[in-house]
């Protein structure tokens, strides 16, 4: 559940105080409600009914172990883009034969983890362009394994406007994915291989649509690939297709109509492949950010505020290290006070964060005139933490994770001691 307000004004998640639950680690802190995220991954595996499926999280979203643990316990596999990934989500406990593993530039040393995890490698590589084939194969003859293949397709959609230009991937000028009219001929590479299985064929058309059409229109490409290669007499060890992720979040929270949810998204997808005739094939989803932005939240204190004759000013201790999307996507993030909520009594502030760029600034917002000393940002479970960084010497921020109103566990933060320390030994 997002956060919600009690009757005495304190900002409540999974039931507990925010402004309790840090554990004496101060802030910047993420907190999270890991039971919401169950509940949420529970609501989408239910929109499968009947189908063979796999629910792909993508751990680029959150990759904190507490919150795979919570997709794998509700039997999520994983989506990942490099070896990393790869080993957390293994070491979180989801089985090698559940992840998918998407990138433009995978390494050697990656290409074999994936293909050495488990009995048989991992569920598959999706391999992003034609000359990756041979690279893997090359790889699968090394380690004496066979590779399983899925054929990232690029759609190549028109994507103008429909969601914001840096997370479109779907469209030809995008590095990502196998060109579609290329995507037989790829199929034509690995079938003729003695090393290579073609498993599945997949596409993500990008992230954040408000509606379903552009997934859908995504999705029909992969199908209509399928329903030829089969009309062939071919792609006869296919085991599924991979329609991405990319749902919508209602960052702003008044969507009017509601944005499609992520069992909408399934359902049409549902009713394209059975009319492509191909729902013998499992249907893998990849989402991230539909199972997590809304259960977390970054919790900020206000160090500072300044009045000018341009402007009133709120200076925060979380900044653009700590909560990239703002300076990188234009993004916006509800910010609420951790106590006493009267928005009557609110004015108009510049919520900015303490890092040296111009971009570290979150927008206006309506909050009390005296300055509340603790703020929440909403939303913030995806591509927060995972996009952190230690920009301008700051630390990464700390994470509590919460589930039925109890702290279920803590990541420490490095001190900034011990982050000056090791930025002094470099290169010596
Ligand atoms: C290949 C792939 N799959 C899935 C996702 C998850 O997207 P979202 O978090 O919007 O669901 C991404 C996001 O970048 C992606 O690149």
């Amino acid at each position: 559940m997002p956060p919600t307000r009690d009757s005495s004004g304190t900002l409540r998640l999974s039931g507990a105080d925010l402004s309790e639950v840090s554990g004496g680690t101060g802030t910047p802190l993420y907190a999270y409600d890991i039971g919401a995220m169950a509940q949420g991954a529970r609501a989408l595996q239910a929109a499968f009914e009947g189908q063979k499926h796999l629910v792909a999280y993508a751990l680029k979203a959150n990759t904190a172990g507490a919150v795979i643990r919570t997709f794998a316990a509700e039997g999520c596999g994983g989506d990942v883009v490099s070896g990393a990934e790869l080993r957390v989500a293994l070491a979180c406990g989801i089985a090698p034969e559940h992840i998918v593993y998407n990138g433009v530039a995978k390494t050697d040393d990656e290409i074999d983890l994936a293909m050495s995890s488990g009995a048989r490698g991992i569920g598959a590589l999706l391999v992003e362009s034609v000359e990756e084939i041979a690279r893997v194969e090359a790889r699968a003859q090394a380690v004496g394994r066979k590779a399983r293949i899925g054929i990232r397709v690029n759609p190549s959609l028109d994507l103008a406007g429909k969601t914001h230009a840096h997370i479109a991937t779907g469209h030809d000028r995008a590095k990502f994915g196998v060109p579609r009219d290329d995507a037989t001929a790829a199929a034509g590479l690995i079938e003729k291989s003695a090393h290579l299985d073609l498993v599945g064929v997949s596409a993500h058309v990008g992230s954040h649509f408000n509606t379903v059409a552009p997934y859908v229109e995504s999705a029909r490409v992969v199908f209509g690939i399928v329903r030829s290669l089969r009309d062939a007499g071919r792609a006869r060890s296919l085991e599924f297709v991979d329609t991405g992720g990319g749902f919508a979040v209602d960052y702003a929270g008044d969507a009017s109509p509601p944005l499609p949810t992520p069992a909408d998204f399934v359902r049409s997808v549902r009713a394209a492949q059975r009319e492509h005739g191909i729902d013998d094939l499992a249907l893998y989803v990849e989402p991230g950010r539909c199972l997590v932005a809304a259960h977390g939240v970054l919790v900020a204190s206000v160090i500072q505020s300044k009045v000018t004759a341009t402007g009133r000013w709120l200076m925060i201790d979380a900044g653009m290290n700590d909560l990239l999307r703002p300076a990188l996507y234009q993004a916006r993030h509800r910010i609420v006070p951790l106590r006493g909520d009267a928005p009557e009594a609110a004015i108009s502030w510049r919520v900015v964060g303490p890092v040296c760029e111009s971009s570290d600034d979150f927008g206006e917002h309506l909050l009390p005139r005296d300055p509340p000393g603790q703020v929440a940002i909403l939303d913030a479970g995806a591509y927060g933490y995972s996009m952190a960084s230690n920009y301008n010497g700051r630390q990464l921020p700390a994470e509590v994770f919460l589930r039925d109103s109890r702290v279920v566990g803590h990541t420490v933060r490095v001190s900034p001691e011990a982050w000056a320390q090791a930025r002094a030994r470099a290169g010596t």
